[in-house]
């Protein structure tokens, strides 16, 4: 018996890295799995790797943009299942050059209505949808530790996971009482594509594994592990909050070479004491 047996999964942006991640992990738990992206190949791929599990996919063209496509999944949901359990709005994206200073009114609305506004419908769509058949549910959306933080060169990335960290709280109060909760996970660094071209600046990638106490890049398995509790009936007492994934980055200013320094002049002073 898995812990989601019987349960219906959503995920968005579900053609790779993170999405792919928690589609796989919850059909591993039992779920059958609804894939929505844009990216075709990558939606058959991971259908392909659910079915694996012996579980149902079915693939769903979607544009989390665009109110219409979101309400057109959950409808193709309930035609194929008859219901929906969890949902996760995980689609997002991390756009090159948008610079406080350079930004243009494109750039900033393409950010914000994929990963502001599409997870603020995606999660109507479900509560909506899970309170309509009254067995309650589980809505995840997809933060980030941007969330925690600023960066000038992505302003618009940083306030949207923001609002989606702000936005579970509403959504906790607007579906608590149907038996519904509705939580956001912030990552870390994972490495999916949308980290490719960080990790391959072996600087930048330096600097960041040096920033993070546990010393090395999330995998998706590692996001997926925290959804899975989320999806789950031992998450029921957990509501409006965010976890955060992200081996201890946004504990502070940590560096790992200022620890080990700081760790030999400690062991260096007890020789001599
Ligand atoms: P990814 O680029 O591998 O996956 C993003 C998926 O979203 C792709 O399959 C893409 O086709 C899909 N997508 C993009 N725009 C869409 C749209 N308008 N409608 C439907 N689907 C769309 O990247 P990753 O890392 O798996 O990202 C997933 C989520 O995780 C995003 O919300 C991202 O912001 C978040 N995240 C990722 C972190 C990381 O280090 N990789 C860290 C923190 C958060």
């Amino acid at each position: 018996m898995g812990k989601l047996d019987g349960r219906v999964a959503v995920v968005t942006g579900a053609a790779s890295g993170n999405g792919r991640g928690m589609a796989v992990r919850f059909a591993e738990d039992g779920a059958d799995i609804v894939v929505a992206d844009l990216n075709e190949a990558g939606m058959q791929e991971t259908a392909r790797m659910v079915r694996q599990q012996e579980r149902q996919a079915l693939t769903v063209r979607c544009d989390v943009a665009n109110k219409g496509e979101i309400d057109a999944l959950f409808a193709a949901t309930v035609e194929r299942f008859g219901r929906v359990d969890i949902a996760v709005a995980n689609a997002g994206v991390a756009e090159r050059e948008t610079d406080c200073l350079i930004m243009t009114e494109e750039q900033w609305d393409r950010t914000i209505d994929i990963n502001l506004k599409g997870v603020f419908f995606t999660l109507q769509a479900a509560a909506n949808e899970m309170i309509r058949r009254g067995e309650g549910g589980r809505l995840i959306a997809i933060a980030s530790i941007m969330a925690e933080w600023g960066s000038a060169g992505t302003p618009a990335y940083c306030a949207s996971k923001g609002g989606v960290k702000q936005l579970v709280k509403s959504f906790a109060q607007a579906v608590g009482s149907f038996g519904i909760t509705c939580n956001a996970i912030g990552p870390g660094f994972i490495e999916t594509e949308m980290t490719r071209m960080i990790r391959e600046n072996p600087m930048v990638q330096d600097m960041l594994v040096d920033r993070t106490p546990v010393g090395f890049f999330g995998q998706p398995e590692d996001v997926a592990a925290v959804a899975a509790f989320l999806a789950s009936d031992e998450a029921r007492f957990v509501n409006g909050t965010t976890i955060f994934p992200d081996g201890g980055i946004t504990s502070g200013n940590y560096s790992g070479r200022m620890r080990q320094a700081t760790l030999a002049a400690r062991a260096e002073q007890d020789k001599q004491a």
